[in-house]
């Protein structure tokens, strides 16, 4: 690879490095809600809320304009185009997994605090990326099926609790 596109695809990831360190920051404030609300934990929720305006959004905004652009047509011949639903799933799965341990945790009668907010936000994390992932299949592939498949080819995409044997 090019140096000039090594360098430029770092400059990426170190973008969304910076933004990482940003949410970081959002949570860690979150976290300190439960304690209460001070004049400190407000410039700091403040913080956050001018971050995700004036950095996150905008950083959506430019992908929209030239990165997703760029590489709508190299994905279509080179690409998966369903790689991002895969990665999805992955993720979701990761955390059903973290969260199936923590639960075992509880039945077996840990009660640290602590425990039981990581269950809770990791149920919450599971439920927007299942949302969000959602949004993407019924708005981008089920549109897709009703306005190109034919009546005999819909049944086997769609009919995916028969093909799992379960409801
Ligand atoms: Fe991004
Ligand atoms: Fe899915």
């Amino acid at each position: 690879m090019s140096t000039i596109k090594s360098d430029l695809l770092e400059g990426f990831k170190a973008e969304h490095e910076q933004l990482d360190a940003g949410i970081t920051r959002l949570t860690e404030t979150l976290d300190r809600l439960a304690r209460g609300v001070d004049s400190a934990l407000l410039r700091a929720l403040a913080d956050s809320d001018r971050f995700l305006q004036r950095v996150l959004v905008p950083h959506a905004e430019w992908e929209e304009l030239t990165f997703y652009p760029a590489v709508r047509d190299v994905l279509r011949t080179h690409g998966d185009v369903n790689a991002a639903m895969l990665i999805d799933h992955r993720e979701i799965v990761a955390r059903i997994q973290t969260f199936a341990a923590l639960v075992r945790r509880l039945e077996a009668g840990e009660r640290d605090p602590e425990l039981l907010d990581r269950a809770r936000i990791l149920g919450y994390q599971i439920r927007a990326l299942v949302e969000v992932h959602y949004r993407k299949e019924e708005e981008i592939y089920c549109d897709l099926i009703r306005r190109y498949l034919s009546d005999r080819e819909a049944p086997s995409a769609l009919a995916v609790g028969d093909q799992l044997g379960h409801d």
